[in-house]
């Protein structure tokens, strides 16, 4: 503020009255000095100085735009004229002034400056608004950035984990169906060839994906329960008379209460109790009658009966396909489902180990 020196206590006092906080200067440089410190919201400039060091206000004016750039600039003129305003016009590139005539419009003044200042708060305030939120924006968007970084860190952990812990429980339970066989050395294999052709079957059947690592799983370790079979029984290499069939018989269910005891075999157990089910009820040990028993079951049941057909055993030599494809038609509708057999024979399922056929192209990426 910088009007004539005997009326400058009295606008300061005025202009405070507002409850504004008034800087006065009594000169261009004390005024430019002040507010280099501190920018105005508000400059009032005396027009024409009347102390000994000539006041300019078109300069002072134009000068205060460096230091306070949005300050509503005040000149008090004698009477606002054309010709003042024309010399005030190069100042108001970029700056808003007013022309005021001192004293008549002194109420005037006290509006401009009351408003000019509230005007500028509320500019300060915006931008201070914009900033924080930019502030908060950036903050957002860093720890976003971060969660981003961090969650797919911790989903490759994950997965690298649950393959590990997958590929764990393979080998234990291939360990499992290993221990199995290790009791009966004539079954060398049988579990791998009945998950293969249990698989094949299943694919050719149309069973769902998801559903085949189970059933894999389900074909691998259906004979669980020959671990609690007697080794005089098991191993027996003659006939089983009626006791030791009976023995035999209960290995379903033994392979049902071992597998129940362990959570990761639970989705096997169907397989495991069901494999000696019959399509026509006359099976063990729940006596289920056609797809009642489930299809797991049904399908484990084939690959079982072939792999027995298609192989050495001590007691007999192996048939060849025509055989076997023979045998399961028969049986098609009273100890199988006939529309798997169809599928199995159809496709001649069962040369996937004969040397002397021509294997079906197959590879599910699952058997190990
Ligand atoms: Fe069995």
């Amino acid at each position: 503020m910088h009007p004539q020196p005997e009326a400058l206590g009295e606008l300061a006092e005025l202009l405070g009255g507002l409850g504004l906080a008034v800087e006065t200067a009594r000169s261009t440089v004390e005024a430019l000095n002040k507010l280099r410190g501190s920018p105005a919201h508000v400059i009032v400039a005396n027009h024409i100085s009347a102390s000994p060091h000539a006041f300019d206000g078109v300069a002072f004016l134009a000068a205060s735009t460096v230091h306070s750039p949005e300050a509503l600039r005040i000149a008090l003129v004698a009477s606002p004229d054309e010709a003042v305003e024309l010399d005030y016009r190069p100042v108001h590139e970029g700056a808003i002034i007013r022309l005021v005539a001192k004293p008549s419009e002194r109420s005037r003044l006290v509006g401009l400056v009351s408003e000019g200042t509230k005007l500028l708060n509320l500019v300060e305030d915006q931008r201070d608004l914009v900033r924080r939120l930019s502030l908060d924006q950036q903050k957002l968007q860093r720890r976003e950035t971060l969660l981003d970084v961090v969650v797919k860190e911790r989903t490759k952990d994950l997965e690298e984990s649950y393959l590990k812990l997958k590929a764990a429980n393979r080998q234990a339970l291939f360990g499992l169906a290993e221990a199995i066989e290790a009791k009966d050395p004539y079954t060398k294999g049988h579990c791998g060839r009945v998950a293969a052709y249990s698989i094949i079957l299943a694919k050719e059947a149309g069973y769902p994906v998801e559903g085949l690592e189970t059933l894999e799983f389900g074909a691998f370790l259906h004979d669980i329960g020959k671990i609690g079979i007697k080794d005089a029984v098991l191993l027996k290499p003659g006939p089983l008379d009626d006791a030791e069939w009976i023995h035999m018989r209960e290995h379903p269910v033994k392979g049902y209460d071992i597998a129940s005891k362990i959570e990761m075999l639970h989705p096997i157990m169907p397989a495991v109790r069901n494999h000696h089910e019959r399509w026509d009820g006359s099976g063990y040990p729940d006596k289920m009658l056609a797809e009642d028993i489930p299809l797991v079951a049904r399908i484990v049941a084939i690959a079982d009966a072939y792999d027995a057909m298609a192989t050495d055993r001590p007691y007999k030599q192996a048939l060849p396909l025509e055989e076997c494809e023979a045998i399961l038609r028969k049986t098609a509708g009273k100890m199988y489902d006939p529309e798997l057999i169809a599928v199995f024979c159809d496709r001649h399922l069962g040369a996937l180990y004969r040397d002397d056929y021509e294997a079906q192209p197959y590879d599910d990426g699952l058997a190990g």
